[in-house]
């Protein structure tokens, strides 16, 4: 089956380096298709021209995230740009799965081998989760018997959105399945979307015992073009000329 990886971009310093991450480790997985869902009016030519170098099948979409929510304290990140890769493989797929890549996460090429064969949902679990180090379904005995995560909020899939895949054919049967403007619970509404069960997932990675997938955050590296250009910087004293 053909992996949809679809990723949520948008512009800023760490764009490039972070989509040339991904796009490398991409190179690596055989059957992909790769959806860059942009937050953005018009097409950054920087990315459009980088998909082109990769080599990949690619697809690269406009999904700006709707005026209404850019001014609230707490935004639906990336929800736009997954939704409109949604409409794009409902559109266009027949068979295969969808997995949600956010631009900036590290993944192992054994993750893509863990979800290629999802005939509903699969899950796994994601390292360097905020709070918990990790997020995961526990299981016993290969059975489930819980959820770890730093926080649960009352959520019936209290899952990141790197710890899931589904089934195309699956989702296809789910016209309406979709994921809700809802910042922490993205998600958790598009599982419940999806109408399933407890019964209908697949768990991965050695019964969720090996973490194929990092939740990264790439540190802000701000230029003090104007320190750098004083007399005074030799080099190590950036921190004092601050
Ligand atoms: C947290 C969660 O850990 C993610 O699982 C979840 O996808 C995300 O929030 C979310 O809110 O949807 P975090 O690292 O804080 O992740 O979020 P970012 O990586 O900054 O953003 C998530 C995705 O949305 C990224 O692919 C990013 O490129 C994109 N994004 C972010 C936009 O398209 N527009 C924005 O204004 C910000
Ligand atoms: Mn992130």
């Amino acid at each position: 089956p053909l992996i949809y990886v679809i990723t949520p971009t948008y512009a800023r310093p760490e764009q490039i380096p972070e989509l040339t991450r991904l796009g490398q480790t991409l190179m690596g997985v055989p059957r992909v298709h790769w959806v860059v869902a942009e937050d953005a009016h018009v097409s950054n030519m920087r990315v459009v021209t980088y998909l082109k170098h990769t080599g990949l099948p690619h697809t690269y979409l406009l999904t700006p995230m709707p005026e209404e929510y850019r001014n609230q304290t707490m935004q639906p990140k990336g929800v736009a740009n997954r939704n409109g890769g949604l409409a794009w493989v409902r559109a266009r797929a027949t068979e295969g799965v969808v997995f949600f890549a956010d631009d900036d996460n590290a993944y192992d090429l054994r993750l893509f081998e863990e979800m290629r064969y999802t005939s509903r949902v699969s899950m796994w679990p994601v390292g360097l989760i905020i709070g918990s180090g990790v997020s995961t379904p526990v299981l016993r005995n290969g059975r489930f018997v819980g959820w770890y995560d730093a926080w649960i909020g009352g959520r019936t899939f209290p899952v990141d959105m790197a710890g899931f895949a589904v089934s195309v054919e699956f989702l296809l049967q789910r016209p309406d399945a979709l994921m809700p403007f809802k910042p922490g619970h993205e998600e958790d509404g598009f599982l419940r979307s999806l109408g399933i069960s407890q019964s209908d997932i697949e768990f991965k990675a050695a019964e969720c015992t090996q973490i194929y997938v990092w939740h990264t955050q790439t540190k802000k590296n701000y230029p003090y073009s104007r320190q750098i250009l004083s007399p005074k910087f030799d080099g190590t004293n950036l921190r004092v000329l601050q």
